[in-house]
């Protein structure tokens, strides 16, 4: 089967305000596969964010090249779509109004968008607030209404930066499951950044580990754990120990470095 995305040998170099360089990436090479759910874990500042930027086209590699079904990258498009680290609502709408955007885009009548964005409130826990604007909801709230956002979309790339970041546990384990359920429906394919190992854990088909000072892809782990996955399982947790004693020596890696460099 041909592949949603093509990585192929990506870089991308910064220079901070001290003109400093930073290697943010360097040489990725990744395949995502159509319906493939793959999470990207790492250490802050190991380049996440920027390969989720070049592959929604909001950036352009300094090297290599990123294939959308077999078609370089060349700025955004719109059956892709991100969800931002920081949630971005259009102030000047309602809830409701902003989860119906997508489909006001692509020409749905009034009538069937705003269903099926009280369908994505209804599951996001919002249904009470659909007439609210976002200066009226608090930072997590905000942050689900851009999340029934971009599901209500229903893009055939989905790139998520830490969508669940700042939700409590058992709102993050409900649509960590419905994420699952809407992706089994429409065969979406996803790339997802998380910090938590439990949430790659319990989501992806694959795990792709990054490292930082340069961003390299450490490591990739095809998910074993049979679904519906059980955390409490003996799967489940191995995969979660052997996915942390990784990340452990990433990071101590990375803190020997730093004090080589004194930075
Ligand atoms: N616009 C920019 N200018 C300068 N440096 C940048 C810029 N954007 C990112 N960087 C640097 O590139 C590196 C990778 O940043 P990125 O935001 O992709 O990391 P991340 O893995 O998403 O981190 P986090 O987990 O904290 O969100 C970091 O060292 C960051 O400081
Ligand atoms: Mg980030």
């Amino acid at each position: 089967m041909k592949s949603v995305v093509q990585i192929q040998n990506v870089s991308r170099t910064y220079w901070n305000t001290r003109g400093e360089k930073v290697d943010a990436l360097s040489g990725i090479s990744l395949d995502v596969s159509p319906g493939e759910l793959v999470c990207l874990l790492g250490p802050t500042g190991c380049g996440k964010t920027t390969l989720l930027r070049l592959v929604a086209g909001l950036e352009v590699p300094d090297q290599g090249s990123i294939l959308l079904n077999q078609e370089p990258v060349t700025g955004i498009r719109p059956d892709v779509t991100l969800v931002f680290q920081q949630y971005s609502l259009f102030p000047w709408r309602t809830v409701l109004e902003n989860v119906a955007f997508g489909q006001e885009m692509k020409g749905t009548s009034r009538a069937e968008r705003e269903t099926s964005a009280r369908h994505y409130l209804a599951l996001t826990g919002l249904s009470t607030f659909e007439k609210a604007y976002p200066h009226e909801l608090s930072g997590g709230m905000q942050q689900r209404t851009a999340l029934a956002r971009a599901l209500a979309y229903e893009p055939r790339l989905l790139l998520m930066d830490e969508p669940f970041g700042a939700l409590d546990d058992r709102t993050r384990h409900r649509l960590q499951s419905e994420l699952l359920e809407i992706r089994q429906r429409t065969r979406q394919t996803i790339l997802f950044v998380t910090h938590s190992i439990d949430e790659a854990v319990f989501l992806a088909d694959r795990i792709v580990i990054l490292r930082d000072r340069p961003g390299l892809i450490e490591e990739t782990i095809s998910v074993p754990v049979p679904r519906p996955r059980d955390r409490q399982s003996k799967d489940f947790t191995n995969l979660h120990l052997e996915i942390r004693a990784i990340l452990e020596r990433i990071i101590e890696q990375s803190e020997i470095k730093r004090t080589l460099t004194n930075e």
